[in-house]
């Protein structure tokens, strides 16, 4: 056979590898709706700032009995979009398939940092959090870890109801760490339950939003478990609550 020339000089042969046509086109659906659902969750914000920066200068702003009000919502928006992009990069880290770390990670320590953090919000809706873990020392990646548990307690605090319950407890099993955030909040039908880990996904989507929530969320916790060959569950009862189990091999 004549040889062949290509980028790597002059070879005997090439091979063609066939790529699944299916595969093909289904990635390319999955990224043009990605691209259209971001769209999407930006141009509402944005209209809305637009209207609202157009009614002010149009004479609102001499207004002082709406003006204030107009700005609190630019500046609503405002803070949701910043939201948007900030989960957006978190989920394009995870996505980059740079892979999860592996150092020694004391899990009762990043459940009470990310309580911590949230004190005023836990406070303010009056809702009472139990811990229950003992000293865990596991080899995990401890970023990666503290961003599933940081979503799953946002969630535990914002779809509960006022003067609910937390429950966090984690527990080690047959060399699998398993740590559990359940709520007394709403719940989630079970109808929806497969649907709550996709990119955008809410179930009550007037509540998301008014809580400013992006629906990437969970999406985002499923990436950063699943990457460190962990899985992430669900149960839930509608009007008793939701229990989220992240079970990650150590
Ligand atoms: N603990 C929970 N109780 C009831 N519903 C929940 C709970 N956690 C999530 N959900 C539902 O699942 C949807 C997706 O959650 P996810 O965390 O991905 O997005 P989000 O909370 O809307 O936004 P954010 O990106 O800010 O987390 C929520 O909008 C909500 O409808
Ligand atoms: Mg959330």
């Amino acid at each position: 056979m004549a040889p062949v020339r290509s980028v790597l000089g002059e070879v005997d042969s090439v091979v063609v590898v066939f790529h699944d046509l299916t595969d093909i086109r289904r990635t390319e659906r999955m990224r043009r709706d990605f691209i259209a659902n971001v769209s999407h969750e930006f141009k509402t914000p944005l209209t809305s700032i637009r209207g609202y920066a157009e009614t002010l200068l149009s004479g609102a702003k001499d207004d002082p009995k709406i003006a204030p009000d107009f700005l609190r919502t630019i500046e609503r928006n405002a803070e949701h979009l910043e939201a948007l992009v900030s989960d957006l990069l978190t989920l394009a880290r995870l996505e980059a398939e740079v892979p999860a770390t592996r150092e020694q990670v004391d899990v009762k320590s990043v459940i009470d940092e990310q309580i911590s953090s949230r004190t005023s919000a836990i406070t303010e809706r009056d809702i009472r959090v139990t811990v229950a873990c003992l000293s865990i020392e596991v080899q995990a990646d401890r970023s990666r870890l503290s961003t599933a548990l940081s979503n799953l307690i946002d969630n535990a605090i914002h779809y509960n109801k006022a003067g609910g319950e937390i429950r966090i407890s984690a527990e080690m099993q047959n060399g699998t760490l398993n740590v559990s955030v359940a709520d007394t909040g709403y719940g989630i039908p079970s109808e929806e339950l497969p649907r709550i880990f996709e990119r955008f996904y809410r179930v009550d989507k007037a509540r998301a939003r008014e809580s400013g929530g992006t629906g990437l969320g969970l999406s985002i916790v499923k990436h950063a478990i699943e990457s460190q060959g962990g899985a992430i569950s669900v149960t839930s009862r509608i009007g008793a609550g939701s229990t989220f189990t992240i079970r990650l091999p150590v």
